[in-house]
């Protein structure tokens, strides 16, 4: 009977451990595949399918020193809640003006973004 429960004690522990590293994982790396076609369905109108930017006011991403260079956190944020820089010509809107999007596709259009654009 003793080593029946140390055994599905493991188990429990090892699926816990298991799914923590699956979920880090996925906050650290979206999908950048699925990440293009919401760019291309809500970003791309004003960043541009290069990402320089199509209007005045958006940020190149790809300079090296420019916006990329912030912490997943910081653009995550930026992107779900909308960002204005002070004396910016215009903002950039929560979601991109999507109220659509879910947390999974924002995480998924950064990580296009960064593989996409990011140097
Ligand atoms: C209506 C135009 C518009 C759309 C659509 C748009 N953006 Fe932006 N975005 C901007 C502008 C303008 C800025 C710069 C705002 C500023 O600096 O004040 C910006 C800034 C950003 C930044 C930099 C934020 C920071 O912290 O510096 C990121 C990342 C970004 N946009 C991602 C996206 C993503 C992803 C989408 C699609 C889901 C999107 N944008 C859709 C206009 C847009």
């Amino acid at each position: 009977m003793k080593p029946t429960f140390k055994t599905s004690k493991n188990l429990v522990l090892f699926a816990g451990i298991t799914s923590l590293f699956a979920s880090a994982a996925f906050a650290e790396s979206g999908d950048a595949d699925k990440g293009k076609s919401v760019y291309e369905s809500t970003c791309i109108y004003c960043h541009g399918a290069s990402g320089k930017g199509e209007i005045p006011g958006v940020p190149n991403f790809n300079n090296a020193d420019g916006v990329l260079a912030k912490s997943d956190e910081e653009l995550i944020a930026a992107i779900t809640d909308g960002f204005e820089s002070p004396g910016s010509a215009m903002p950039m809107p929560a979601k991109g003006g999507n109220p659509d999007l879910s947390d999974e596709d924002i995480v998924n259009v950064l990580a296009y973004i960064r593989s996409e654009f990011g140097s």
